[in-house]
């Protein structure tokens, strides 16, 4: 068996994330993840989720870790309590390439989305956000978490150190500013409408798709 992704944060922060968007996605039927990476939020939120389809996405090099950990959780089969059939395979989806989604796109009412800006060179958010724009449902919830600034300042010493250490790894790569966010959504008319705190200076920000 191959060895399977693993994040220590995803494990730490499933559960607070899950009590958010338990309640915001309450009436979706259809999310998109971006960046699904090891799909451990995957595999936890979709069958506390049982109304909905969680739609898994990522770059290709993420596609066989993706593939592993949905095919080991069901090989548990009835010693897995919680059965993820509203989990869909990954698709291969890089934000700054035509989004593959065909039909789906109609029915898209959700999107979600962790640790992913900060790793994203400016020009990917923004091209995030066209996306988002273009294929999110009118009345549909966007939630996006992970660190973020406010004007430029930090909310912890923790998090400028990680952002030291993310420009060391590729210096297009940055924390960014919750304005910044929040403006390049109301071009794709979506408004920031809730800004949650969460556990080790995360924040989970749910936008609304409004038109
Ligand atoms: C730090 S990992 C986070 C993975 C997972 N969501 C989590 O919370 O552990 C960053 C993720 O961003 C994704 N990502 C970076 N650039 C991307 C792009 N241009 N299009 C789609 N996903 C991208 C990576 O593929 C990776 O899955």
């Amino acid at each position: 068996m191959s060895l399977l992704p693993f994040s220590q944060a995803c494990e730490n922060n499933k559960a607070p994330i899950l009590e958010v968007i338990s309640q915001v996605f309450s009436s979706s039927s259809l999310i998109l993840e971006i960046g699904t990476g090891t799909a451990q939020h995957a595999v936890h939120f979709a069958p506390a989720l049982p109304h909905l389809t969680w739609q898994t996405s990522d770059q290709a090099c993420y596609l066989d870790g993706i593939e592993a950990q949905l095919e080991f959780v069901r090989s548990q089969g009835a010693q897995h309590t919680d059965p993820i059939d509203n989990i869909q395979s990954p698709l291969i989806l890089d934000v700054t390439q035509t989004w593959p989604l065909g039909e789906l796109q109609k029915e898209i009412d959700g999107i979600f989305t962790a640790n992913t800006l900060h790793i994203m060179a400016k020009e990917m958010v923004e091209a995030f956000f066209i996306g988002v724009g273009k294929h999110l449902r009118t009345g549909g919830s966007l939630c996006i978490y992970g660190p973020f600034n406010y004007n430029g300042n930090y909310t912890s010493d923790s998090n400028a150190r990680f952002d030291v250490w993310l420009a060391q790894q590729d210096n297009r790569s940055a924390i960014r500013d919750i304005e910044w966010i929040a403006e390049l959504a109301e071009t794709q008319g979506l408004r920031l409408i809730e800004d949650h705190e969460m556990p080790a200076n995360n924040r989970l920000l749910n936008f609304k798709k409004l038109n």
